[in-house]
């Protein structure tokens, strides 16, 4: 399956194409909360392809058996390289992205660094993988959202456009909290947070944060999102 994103700060009306051998998989998480309303306001824009609708093999096979063997089927290449290359035709991609457990590890700075894109064309993998004649001749970047393998690319495909949508201007209310996140600050976390009640089965809220003295509030956030930062990453 290819995912298709753009993103743009344009007030433009944004057009938005969905195709998928499994749609219902990719298409709950972009209608509602705040990734919704991020497409409603023209800010992001998701179009699913679905593969199979741009195969000429029979019975809309998109996948077949590996050569040297190997347990799995791999998707092909004619039906995924008709797919980018017809759809390229309307805007180019600034990157053409394979979800895949063999990619680079995702994190908050390459999350920064595409929400600066416009056009972003995703692969979800499915089955075994992908024709590697594909990766050579059309992927800029290899992706993976964790050490570990899920059933296909789709899952990480929207981790991928959750944590880059969240970074469009305009999307969230607050400017200021995306870029107050975990991972966006100096500490590497958010401090914990609380609020009402003050006290909650005997569980008092740090005096600190009732003191209304923002300096030190602010002291005390970075140090003790230090300390967490610190105590959960020395545990690996
Ligand atoms: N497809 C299967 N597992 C994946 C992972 N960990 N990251 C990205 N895509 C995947």
């Amino acid at each position: 399956m290819l995912v298709l994103v753009t993103l743009t700060d344009s007030v433009e009306p944004v057009f938005a194409l969905v195709f998928s051998v499994v749609p219902e998989l990719l298409s709950s998480p972009f209608n509602h909360s705040i990734m919704k309303r991020a497409r409603e306001k023209g800010l992001l824009e998701v179009n699913l392809v679905n593969l199979r609708d741009h195969t000429t093999y029979a019975r809309a096979q998109v996948d077949d058996y590996q050569f040297g063997g190997g347990a799995g089927m791999l998707m092909m290449c004619e039906p995924l390289a008709k797919a980018i290359e017809e759809l390229s035709k309307d805007r180019t991609y600034d990157e053409i992205i394979f979800l895949t457990p063999d990619g680079e590890l995702f994190n908050q700075k390459m999350a920064n660094s595409l929400s600066l894109k416009e056009n972003l064309l995703l692969i979800c993998g499915h089955y075994k993988g992908i024709d590697q004649r594909v990766i050579d001749t059309f992927v800029t970047k290899e992706i993976s959202i964790g050490d570990y393998v899920l059933t296909g690319g789709e899952t990480a495909a929207i981790v991928l456009i959750d944590s880059i949508t969240r970074l469009l201007p305009g999307v969230l209310g607050d400017s200021e909290s995306a870029l107050t996140d975990s991972f966006q600050t100096d500490s590497g976390f958010d401090a914990p947070q609380y609020t009402r009640p003050s006290e909650f089965r005997g569980m008092k809220v740090p005096e600190i944060l009732l003191s209304g003295n923002h300096r030190k509030v602010s002291d005390w956030k970075m140090e003790t999102g230090k300390a967490k930062f610190k105590k959960v990453k020395k545990k690996k």
